[in-house]
């Protein structure tokens, strides 16, 4: 590839490559385009996994996932030094993992590996090209290939970047959830699991995937109005009187009104959910005696997630019920206080509802 050639490619790809939101395509992008460039058999883009000290292939061509302890071969050299590396004669050079070679059947003969930073200058993987067709690497190689290894970190970060501002955005809803709830003894696992069936029943229903993970998030906010109800009918032992009762039903009202406004989707749904999940089936709910369909389906969702999961819990006010229990008082109240599909839906799915359950069990 003349000179030329190269950089018409690069320019022809740089649009495509700007406009990719998705990460893992842009990397694979930027690997099959560094193939092309630099001419070389395959590349591959390693990811350093500080946890089990190893690199691993986030994208290789042409051979499965490969991981390498950190410390190990030119890509761990690489990884190590923090220095771009040429070898253009791999099996003599003391640095090259045969092993892999061994395992793969493939036989490696140079290498051009360059090292891939965050802003902050820490490792996050090596990029690494293989077997150039013609002749060994050159400067203009490594010069591209280092040009490419940034978008390739630039996007990497970005993405790690949105994942924790997303898992910090989940954390911090699921915790205010909970302390809207502190003075009851339900647990900080109630509520997740409580998000997680309504996702179940979300995900069965095949709604797109950032709406189950809406769901999953708004259903542990129904209760967020308890926060209003004063700790004598919240936490009483007994039974409620007439009276008491009327002000504990006011928390789905409370709970619409703390979430309505916010211009959020999220807060939006929530706020429903808040509104509709003591609403049944057959109208005999509260506070506004919707029916059926009238009842939006993430409240018709949470009710039956909320009502399962209480009903196996212990409350100031009741023992948790045996399992069997739960699953016939709640397939009879079918059609009266439940939405008969979703009923369906979650009872059909109960070994994943189980799953669930066991996995965020309440701790003793
Ligand atoms: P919660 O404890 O989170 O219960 C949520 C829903 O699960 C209840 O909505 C009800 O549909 C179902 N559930 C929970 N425990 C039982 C039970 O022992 N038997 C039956 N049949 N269903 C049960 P509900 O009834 O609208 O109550 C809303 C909230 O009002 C409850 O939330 C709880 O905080 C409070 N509450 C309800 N009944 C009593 C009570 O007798 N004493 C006290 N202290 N609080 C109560
Ligand atoms: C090495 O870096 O020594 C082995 C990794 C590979 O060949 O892909
Ligand atoms: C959570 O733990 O915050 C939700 C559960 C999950 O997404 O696995
Ligand atoms: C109560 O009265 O204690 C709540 C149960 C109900 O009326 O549904
Ligand atoms: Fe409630
Ligand atoms: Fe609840």
């Amino acid at each position: 590839m003349t000179e030329l050639e190269r950089i018409r490619l690069l320019l022809s790809s740089a649009e495509k490559i700007s406009r990719e939101q998705d990460t893992d395509r842009l990397l694979v992008m930027l690997s099959d385009l560094a193939r092309e460039v630099l001419e070389v058999d395959r590349c591959s883009l390693f990811l350093y996994d500080p946890d089990k000290e190893e690199l691993w292939t986030k994208v290789a061509h042409g051979v499965e996932e490969i991981r390498v302890p950190a410390d190990s071969g030119i890509v761990g050299w690489v990884a190590k030094k923090g220095e771009s590396l040429v070898v253009n004669d791999a099996y003599s050079d003391p640095r090259f993992n045969k092993e892999v070679d061994r395992e793969t059947g493939y036989k490696t003969r140079n290498i051009l590996a360059i090292p891939l930073f965050d802003k902050k200058g820490n490792i996050l993987g090596v990029f690494q090209a293989v077997n150039k067709l013609k002749n060994g690497f050159n400067e203009k190689d490594l010069e591209l290939f280092t040009l490419l290894g940034g978008y390739a970190s630039s996007a990497l970060e970005n993405s790690m970047l949105q994942k924790k501002i997303k898992e910090a955005y989940k954390e911090a809803i699921m915790r205010l959830s909970h302390a809207a709830e502190y003075k009851d003894p339900e647990t900080y696992n109630h509520i997740v699991r409580v998000g997680l069936f309504a996702r179940l029943m979300a995900e069965k229903l095949g709604y797109e995937k950032e709406t189950c993970d809406s769901i999953m998030l708004a259903a542990p906010m129904h209760d967020v109005g308890k926060i209003g109800i004063p700790d004598a009918i919240l936490l009483k032992k007994g039974r409620l009187n007439d009276w008491e009762w009327e002000i504990m039903k006011k928390h789905t009202l409370n709970g619409y009104e703390i979430l309505k406004d916010s211009s959020s989707e999220l807060l939006q749904m929530a706020a429903i959910v808040a509104l509709d999940h003591h609403e049944k089936w057959d109208g005999t709910g509260y506070p506004n005696g919707k029916r059926g369909e009238e009842i939006s389906i993430w409240g018709r969702m949470t009710a039956i997630a909320d009502v399962f999961d209480a009903l196996l819990s212990k409350r100031p006010y009741k023992d948790p019920w045996p399992l069997e229990k739960v699953v016939d008082h709640m397939k009879d109240l079918k059609e009266k206080q439940f939405d008969p599909q979703l009923i369906d839906i979650f009872f059909d799915n109960l070994d994943e509802v189980i799953k669930i359950r066991e996995r965020y069990r309440d701790e003793e």
